[in-house]
C-alpha cells in the first residue's frame, strides 16, 4: 500500500507561507502536518492559531495537526476551529487520555496519540481501541532536522502487532527524520504515515521528493 505523505511545514519557509502551502497543494502530499510547540512540553516555540488559520485559507489538504503542548484539552476545540482534521495529543501530555481521546472526536476530528522515544507502545494497550492514529516519534520532538532514532524500527513491529491483536484500526504515523533511507524499512514494519519536514523543504525539488516518497511502497 503507498504511504500517505505528511509534508511538516514547520520545515518550510515562513515568509512565503502562501507559496509553500500551494506547492503542497499540487504535490502528491497527501496531508499538511502541523507542529505545535508550546516551549514547556518541549523546549521550543512553533506557532499558534493565527499562523495555523493563515494556512488553512490556502490548504486544499487535511491539516494534521501535532500537539507538543502541555494540557492539550484546554485547546482542543480551538485546534478544531481553527482547521485541525486530526488532533494527536502526547501520551506523556495527558493525564486522562482516554477523556481527552473522545473529546477530540467529539468535535468530529480524527483522535492521534503520539509516543515519545523513551515511550514503550505496550503502555497503549488498554486505549489503542479509541485511537485514530499512533504517532510515534522518532527523534526527540522540538526541533526539525534531527537525526532518525534506530529503534523505531523495532517500535513500529511492535506497535503493528498490538494493533493487530488489539483489532484496532489505528494508523502508524512516523514523525522525525524521515528520508529516502528509512522510508522503505519503516513501511515494512507497518507505517503508514510518513511526516517529513527537513528532507522535503531542503530538496532542491520538494514536489519531486514527496513524489519519490509516495512511490515507495
Ligand atoms: C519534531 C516535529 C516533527 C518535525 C519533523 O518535533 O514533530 O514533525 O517537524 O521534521 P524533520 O523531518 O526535519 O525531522
Ligand atoms: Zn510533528
Amino acid at each position: 500500500m503507498k504511504p500517505i505523505i505528511a509534508p511538516s511545514v514547520l520545515a518550510s519557509d515562513f515568509a512565503n507561507l502562501q507559496s509553500e502551502v500551494e506547492m503542497l497543494n499540487k504535490s502528491q502530499a497527501d496531508w499538511l502536518h502541523i507542529d505545535i510547540m508550546d516551549g514547556r512540553f518541549v523546549p521550543n516555540i512553533s506557532f499558534g492559531f493565527p499562523v495555523m488559520e493563515a494556512i488553512k485559507r490556502h490548504a486544499q489538504k487535511p491539516m494534521d495537526v501535532h500537539l507538543m503542548i502541555v494540557e492539550p484539552e484546554l485547546y482542543i476545540e480551538q485546534f478544531r476551529a481553527a482547521g485541525a482534521d486530526t488532533i494527536t495529543v502526547h501520551f506523556e501530555a495527558c493525564t486522562h487520555l482516554h477523556r481527552t481521546l473522545q473529546q477530540i472526536k467529539a468535535t468530529g476530528a480524527k483522535a492521534g496519540i503520539a509516543l515519545n522515544p523513551h515511550t514503550s507502545v505496550n503502555l497503549l494497550e488498554d486505549v489503542i481501541a479509541d485511537a485514530d492514529m499512533v504517532c510515534l516519534m522518532s527523534v526527540n520532538p522540538g526541533f526539525g532536522g534531527q537525526k532518525f532514532i534506530q529503534n523505531t524500527y523495532r517500535k513500529t513491529e511492535a506497535l503493528k502487532n498490538l494493533i493487530i491483536q488489539q483489532n484496532s484500526q489505528a494508523l502508524i504515523e512516523i514523525d522525525g527524520g524521515v528520508n529516502q533511507q528509512n522510508a522503505q524499512a519503516l513501511l515494512e514494519k507497518g507505517a503508514d504515515v510518513l511526516v517529513a519536514g527537513s528532507f522535503v523543504f531542503s530538496a532542491a525539488d520538494p514536489i519531486q521528493t514527496i513524489a519519490d516518497l509516495k512511490s515507495i511502497s
